[in-house]
């Protein structure tokens, strides 16, 4: 049990799941915002603290070298949570990527497109302090300590704009299917197939390195717990990555990833990215194995609305 230290009250909190601001704009229909920085309380800040100082030698001993790089370049305070604005003034000279304040969820196709855009949908919220460890939805930990610093380096930046471009490449595909039950289909199934490569590469991938693997995923990389077990558990199985294999494979999101694929590099993620693209124009994505993810109301509406 965490010892909660008696703290000031500052802000009202912006706390996952208990953030009234977040609440108002999500009544409000609002998914882009400010980051009201005022209203971040005194734990909030301590939750923020204790996250960073416990990751840090995990990351130094885990992490691969264009995340430590960027997380130097971005000047994280240790001890408060990032202000996106200084977040994005030593971010956007370096590769063009923002990070961009939302109330939430962001349907799917609207988060590829700000992808394609170098725009990055980021939480503001932060976990409870005494739950630091597992955490369903994210928070600005995952985003901002997990994500963004990849965002420095410039052929991982040009790979997420390329996985963004899927999106409206699906778009342009599911838009000639005259059938709507067809069109709906080939969209689910190529939902998935596009959902499973950004779990396994972007969000639990792992590189090859001369000082061994190391973990280039968000999740892994903003995961006290898994970012070791990712690379020391013997039972974890960890296999080069083969396209055909990630598309088709399953996965789920509540415990440690039983099954990591390996890549070699950045241009060889991008690479895999535009064999993705040239699958999808081919048909190969129109009926990958069936299970997680299903693609949920909001993700295919906001497809269709595009297509
Ligand atoms: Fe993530």
């Amino acid at each position: 049990m965490v010892s909660l230290p008696d703290l000031p009250r500052t802000g009202t909190g912006l706390t996952t799941t208990e953030a009234p601001f977040i609440e108002e704009a999500r009544r409000k229909g609002e998914l882009y915002i400010h980051q009201p920085y005022e209203l971040y309380s005194e734990e909030n800040h301590e939750a923020w603290r204790r996250l960073y100082a416990r990751m840090m030698p995990r990351w130094e001993r885990y992490a691969t070298e264009p995340f430590l790089r960027g997380l130097a370049c971005l000047r994280l305070d240790p001890n408060r949570i990032p202000r996106l604005a200084e977040v994005n003034r030593a971010l956007a000279p370096l590769t063009g990527f923002r990070a961009r304040a939302v109330s939430g969820y962001i349907p799917a196709f609207l988060f590829f497109d700000c992808l394609r855009n170098r725009e990055f949908p980021t939480t503001i919220t932060i976990r409870r302090l005494d739950r630091l460890d597992y955490l369903p939805e994210p928070d600005i930990f995952h985003d901002v300590a997990g994500h963004v610093p990849m965002h420095t380096d410039p052929a991982f930046a040009r790979t997420l704009v390329r996985f963004g471009d899927c999106a409206h490449t699906a778009v342009e595909l599911v838009s000639t299917v005259r059938d709507r039950d067809e069109k709906i289909r080939r969209l689910k199934s190529i939902f998935r197939a596009l959902a499973r490569f950004f779990w396994f590469t972007v969000e639990f991938g792992l590189m090859r390195s001369p000082e061994g693997l190391k973990v280039y995923g968000s999740g892994l990389l903003s995961s006290y717990g898994e970012i070791a077990h990712a690379v020391e558990a013997p039972e974890v199985q960890r296999y080069p990555i083969r396209l055909e294999w990630v598309i088709n494979q399953a996965f789920e999101i509540d415990h440690y990833q039983p099954l990591l694929f390996i890549v070699d590099s950045f241009d060889h993620l991008f690479h895999l990215v535009d064999r993705l693209e040239r699958w999808m124009r081919s048909g190969k994505l129109d009926n990958v194995a069936p299970c997680e993810p299903e693609m949920n109301e909001q993700d295919l509406e906001s497809f269709l609305q595009a297509a």
